[in-house]
């Protein structure tokens, strides 16, 4: 049992195979929060929290002479507000006569097997049958507001999901100005906080802070998770690294606006508050209505970041990602975005994909610029009809001519948005969110669709489906490429407009899955300009989703390591792009660039033919490369052997869960002159292996320094002790940015 009520202490307890989590329902029936760490059996952790009188710290009202028992420092599971605890609230409401108040107390609880789900919202699933279910219902008894806390404990993976549900059981409306998803008191600190910042084309930039008094906040108000500040955060202790330290997980399953906060308090004490955004946010329920907050994803471990990493990869791919792409191979695509823009033909098209095709490519992608009007990016979002004119002959005779050449066909969709200059907008300009009597500030000369509205949703769920069922599509890029300002639907009443944010990203849920689950057999990928909307959200429709609209190999070494923190290599999309690279006009050797982009889905974004005929062999072998390898690297465990933020080169390395074979992954974007050989530690070999290398793949000179190892046969095996404890000598590089990869297999 994952779960076990003590019935004489009243004790909650959560464990997995390595954590153990609890609450306690205290004298008075408040659900105090005990312990989340390590692995702890038959204890109960209410000794941690000794009743304390702190000036200041206001006392529930019983204890109003003994003193000492404060809602301000009591460790809360969740709570209310503006009665006595001054820290950060999970939930603020308000009531008809405008008192503002909520103090939760226990109810009952229920057990369960399998997992809850969240309603209109993607959250964890139980693909193999090992997840349990605790509900705690608790009670405001002035509001009668019935709140009810949600836990998935999946034992084996060490993940522990939370969501909660908020319902009027009283005869008047409330409303509510915050409802957070989870509140967690931690243990005392100190604590770090890593997360993930950015911008556009320079995503999830890893940040590491000491947490001190205050709060600190990561959030995004735009409407989407952003490329700004992933919702993704990571809490550990001072002295964690990649192999050890204590971390805890906060992974929120939302791709809408965000928030975490952590506060340290007055007594040291942290408190971690995540969930909806609440600037802007307000939501009118009214008597029976519930609110359901969006889902977050646990974990903690003491085996440092490493390990955290991996397991959010495989609870990732095992119980978020719905499509049958989860497991199965990807393609190797190649897409026209970076080789023509919007200025293509069917016959420049068709030449790429030959191209492709002679090198073993699988899927021709036709990015935006097939429909409506449009031409550039002024125009035509919207209208999602196929622009015969430009495409002569229509789009199933250019995809019957890609088939012809031995490729599948994607295709890209901007589904949420629409220009001023579309026929969409001119039919109903009401369908976009505009404020009233306000010019709207324009993002890429476009507005966002009103996804709240089921007109809009309609419209969009009729013209996606008609165009992948009447054409051969075997993988749709579904775009977005601005952020929501100028929030108001014409069709909410002026006290639900703080409703839009939430119910727009719930829009966008509905629509994705009507379409996704209309076909199952095509892959999705998400992009937002890239990495704006990378999250667990989408993860539950995308199995991929493009990691940034930054190409440049040396930019996606620091963009794919932060990503990685949270999610799955083979949800990353990484391609392969013309140099001088479109973003940066660097140049950087074309191994190098396929080693990173080796390291995600990968595939290509440049005109073949302007290759030369060198590139084009190097293309033929990558290619290969990647097939023989792709199951390791997307299936196997991913370990981080390097910060590319802090020093001159970057390495990461694969092994197969059965520990028979490894990839190491290099790349040195700084060459040095006259300089000492790396010496590369690997990572979770088995010791008593022996492992031999196998095939090299280089970008830049190898010296003889590596001939030792090509020519003498006793040097190319290695004990697994010796290649993690003492390490592998790497052959001196050179040239601009070189690269190298390395397969091991065990003798
Ligand atoms: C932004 C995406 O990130 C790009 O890859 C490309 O699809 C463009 N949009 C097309 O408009």
């Amino acid at each position: 049992m994952s779960i076990v009520f003590h019935e004489p202490m009243k004790t909650l307890t959560l464990h997995t195979v390595h954590t153990t989590y609890q609450m306690q329902i205290d004298l008075h029936g408040r659900l105090q929060h005990l312990y989340y760490g390590r692995r702890v059996e038959g204890a109960c952790m209410a000794g941690l929290y000794p009743a304390i009188d702190h000036g200041l710290s206001p006392d529930y009202y019983p204890h109003r002479q003994t003193r000492g028992y404060s809602p301000d420092v009591r460790p809360q599971e969740y709570t209310g507000c503006n009665t006595g605890d001054f820290r950060l609230s999970s939930v603020v409401v308000r009531a008809q006569d405008g008192a503002c108040g909520a103090d939760f107390i226990y109810e009952s609880h229920s057990i369960s097997d399998g997992k809850y789900a969240v309603e209109g919202m993607p959250s964890a699933f139980d693909r193999d049958g090992e997840a349990q279910t605790l509900s705690v219902v608790l009670r405001d008894p002035v509001t009668k507001l019935r709140l009810e806390l949600l836990y998935g404990v999946y034992e084996k993976q060490d993940i522990i999901t939370r969501a909660a549900r908020l319902t009027n059981d009283s005869d008047s409306s409330l409303i509510l100005d915050k409802v957070m998803t989870l509140n967690l008191d931690m243990p005392c600190g100190p604590w770090e906080l890593i997360h993930f910042h950015g911008r556009h084309e320079m995503e999830c930039q890893t940040d590491r802070v000491a947490l001190t008094n205050g709060i600190r906040t990561v959030s995004s108000r735009r409407g989407a998770s952003s490329h700004h500040h992933n919702p993704f955060v990571i809490l550990c202790a001072p002295t964690a690294t990649e192999e050890t330290g204590d971390c805890f997980g906060i992974m929120p399953v939302y791709s809408g606006s965000h928030r975490t906060d952590i506060e340290v308090d007055y007594n040291g004490m942290t408190r971690v508050s995540s969930g909806i955004h609440d600037e802007m946010f307000s939501w009118l329920l009214e008597p029976g209505d519930t609110f359901h907050t969006p889902e977050a994803l646990l974990t903690f471990t003491h085996e440092g970041l490493g390990c955290l990493s991996r397991r959010y990869h495989r609870f990732i791919r095992s119980s978020i990602i719905r499509s049958r792409f989860a497991y199965a191979e990807r393609p190797v695509l190649i897409n026209n975005w970076e080789a023509t823009y919007f200025d293509f033909t069917p016959d420049k098209i068709v030449a790429i994909a030959k191209e492709a095709a002679s090198m073993g490519i699988d899927m021709l992608v036709l990015d935006d610029g097939w429909f409506g009007s449009r031409d550039d990016d002024n125009r035509g979002l919207g209208d999602w009809f196929v622009n015969e004119t430009k495409l002569e002959g229509g789009l199933s005779r250019l995809i019957e001519r890609i088939n012809a050449l031995g490729l599948r066909f994607g295709l890209w969709f901007e589904p949420e948005m629409v220009n001023e200059d579309s026929d969409l907008y001119r039919a109903h300009p009401d369908w976009a969110l505009t404020l009233p009597g306000r010019q709207p500030a324009m993002g890429r000369n476009q507005l966002v669709l009103d996804l709240t509205r089921d007109d809009v949703i309609d419209y969009l769920t009729e013209r996606l489906c008609s165009i992948l069922s009447e054409h051969h599509i075997e993988y749709v890029k579904w775009d977005m490429n601005r952020n929501i300002s100028d929030a108001y639907s014409r069709l909410l009443s002026a006290e639900r407009q703080g409703e839009i944010f939430h119910r727009y990203i719930l829009g966008v849920y509905k629509l994705l899955d009507r379409v996704t689950s209309a076909f199952p057999d095509v892959l999705f990928e998400g992009c937002a300009s890239g990495g704006g909307r990378f999250d667990a959200g989408m993860l539950a429709y995308f199995p991929q989703i493009w990691t940034s609209d930054d190409t440049d190999a040396v930019e996606r070494l620091t963009i794919q390591h932060g990503t990685s923190f949270g999610y799955p290599i083979s949800s990353m999309g990484a391609h392969v792009s013309a140099c001088p690279n479109h973003q940066t006009s660097r140049t950087v050797p074309i191994w190098t660039r396929a080693i990173v982009a080796m390291s995600g889905t990968f595939g290509y974004e440049l005109d073949p033919s302007r290759l030369s005929e060198a590139d084009k062999a190097d293309v033929r072998e990558q290619v290969a490369c990647f097939k023989r390898h792709r199951n390791l690297i997307h299936n196997g465990d991913y370990y981080r052997l390097c910060d590319p933020q802090k020093s001159d080169f970057s390495a990461w390395q694969f092994v197969s869960e059965s520990m028979d074979e490894a990839l190491l992954c290099y790349v040195q974007p700084r060459t040095r002159a006259n300089a000492q050989p790396v010496l590369m530690r690997l990572r979770g070999l088995d010791q008593d292996a022996r492992y031999r290398l196998g095939a090299l793949y280089t970008a830049g000179t190898k010296d003889r320094f590596w001939n030792r190892y090509e020519l003498n046969e006793e040097c190319c095996v290695f004990t697994g002790a010796q290649l993690m404890y003492a390490g592998l000598a790497l052959p001196r590089v050179y040239g601009d940015c070189p690269g190298l990869m390395v397969h091991l297999v065990r003798e």
